[in-house]
């Protein structure tokens, strides 16, 4: 609230961040994989002294990198600049908190890069040990660089004891780590797996190679499926109380989380009988159908994850709408529109007859032509609300939620939201604003559908 809004129409910003990190996070996965992958194989290649292998696994590097370096760090910028904009204040803590965690993320980061580029370019110039070096460098810089983020944003699932001492390891170490470091490296060898696949199907025309791939590749995933129910049923014991209600409350969750589990067996299963027992089977056809659940598997994952967070952005920190908890109390006392910086500002702009140098009259605002009103109360909606809804239309749309609903139920939910459903923040301001906000609210609200009143007076 301190910071200006970006309104991101029909979808809502945070939405926007879910889509770039779901394009990020598939290939950031196969970065980790995909360089434990090379490793491990290129060990296996020189030690039976492959050529074919080795050629081929050089094509793969190339392709590897193309998509890693290139698109994957794009997209990891990509989610910088929209977190930033669109949850600056939860970024900042952030920030704040785990400055030396990103400061060592970026070491490992250039490691990771330099690495890679070694091992594609001198590729053949380096004796097979020093060439295998810098494969293994590659591939525990990857990792950490996983283990590093996952500290990170296990944190804001679970911050675990940080908001009572605030210490950088029992933040980093929180309930959500090892879990979903466990879950994400699973994620990251069945990934690696299905890029591998789909690569070698177009690519590899020598059935014999094709089955030493396809029978080489299909162990990483295999461990991977492990891993993932491991760390997903983890996972779920390991969050706060009040997110796994919001996973129980939640029709759409559950359907969700139902859908990781069959995935990640489906994939196993298919998997197993598939390239593991019968390597001949893999097609480019195949592959891309293995592809594609691998994808809807991580999606729903991610989803998941981010959807229980909610009131919260950080756990117990940063409510969803950026605000801290304990501003609460005091705008509700002096109003949101005074407390926010830009509200503030935006009020005094328009309004300079409700404002009295630091303070805002809500009052005079309750005076103002109806229109006015109106347009105050979607202000509020877009500062207060706009993280989780969109107004008429888009994501969760307030406006449809609301269809038909008397001015005292709008009311009441804007009054005490945390009631209605235990995932929305508290309402954080005055009842003028409250009465501000549900008018404008009504006048979004479509009516009643025609014919659904079962007969009786409305
Ligand atoms: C942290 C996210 C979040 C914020 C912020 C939020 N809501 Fe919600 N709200 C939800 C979710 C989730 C639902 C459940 C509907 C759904 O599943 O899409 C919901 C449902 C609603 C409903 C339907 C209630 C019902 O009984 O079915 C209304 C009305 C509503 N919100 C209004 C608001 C208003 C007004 C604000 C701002 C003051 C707000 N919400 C802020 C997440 C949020």
């Amino acid at each position: 609230m301190h910071y200006p809004w970006w309104h991101v129409p029909f979808l809502t910003a945070p939405m926007l961040i879910a889509i770039i990190s779901v394009l990020h996070v598939v290939v950031s996965h196969y970065a980790v994989g995909g360089g434990i992958f090379l490793a491990a194989e290129t060990r296996h290649a020189y030690k039976t002294n492959n050529k074919s292998y080795l050629a081929y696994l050089k094509e793969h590097a190339w392709f590897f990198i193309l998509i890693t370096v290139v698109y994957g760090a794009i997209t990891g910028v990509g989610i910088w600049w929209t977190i930033g904009l669109a949850s600056p204040l939860a970024t900042e803590v952030l920030i704040h908190t785990f400055v030396f965690g990103w400061a060592m993320e970026y070491c490992f980061f250039i490691l990771e890069i330099v690495a890679a580029f070694i091992f594609f370019y001198f590729w053949g110039k380096l004796s097979p040990k020093t060439h295998q070096l810098t494969a293994d460098i590659y591939a525990f810089s990857a990792w950490m660089s996983l283990v590093i983020i996952t500290g990170i944003t296990g944190f804001m699932l679970n911050p675990g004891s940080w908001p009572q001492n605030h210490n950088f390891w029992a933040g980093f170490f929180n309930p959500q780590f090892v879990p979903q470091v466990l879950a994400r490296t699973g994620g990251a060898f069945l990934l690696t797996s299905l890029y591998v696949y789909l690569h070698a199907s177009f690519k590899v025309k020598d059935p014999e190679l094709q089955n030493l791939i396809q029978r080489r590749s299909a162990r990483p995933a295999l461990l991977g499926a492990i891993f993932i129910v491991i760390g997903g049923i983890w996972w779920y014991l390991a969050l706060p109380e009040s997110a796994k209600y919001a996973l129980a409350a939640a029709s759409v969750l559950n359907v969700l989380m139902v859908l990781v589990f069959a995935l990640t067996a489906a994939v196993f299963i298919m998997m197993y009988l598939g390239p593991y027992r019968n390597p001949g089977w893999l097609s480019p056809g195949f592959a891309i159908l293995f592809f594609a659940c691998g994808l809807a598997a991580v999606t729903t994952g991610e989803y998941i994850r981010e959807a229980v967070r909610k009131p919260y952005i950080v756990y117990n920190v940063v409510m969803s709408n950026q605000v801290l908890p304990e501003e609460i109390p005091g705008l509700k006392q002096n109003g949101y529109l005074e407390g926010g910086r830009w509200t503030f500002a935006w009020i005094t702009g328009n309004y300079p007859q409700a404002v009295d140098s630091t303070t805002i009259d809500e009052n005079k605002l309750l005076t103002l032509p109806e229109t006015d009103q109106r347009k105050i109360g979607e202000v509020l909606f877009q500062y207060h609300c706009n993280d989780c809804h969109s107004a008429e239309n888009g994501f969760s749309p307030v406006g449809h939620m609301i269809r038909g609903w008397t001015p005292e139920m709008i009311k009441t939910v804007v009054e005490h939201p945390e009631k209605s459903h235990f995932f929305m923040p508290p309402f954080c301001g005055t009842p003028q604003e409250a009465e501000l906000l549900a008018k404008y609210m009504a006048g979004i609200a479509p009516a009643h559908p025609r014919g659904m009143n079962y007969g009786l007076e409305r």
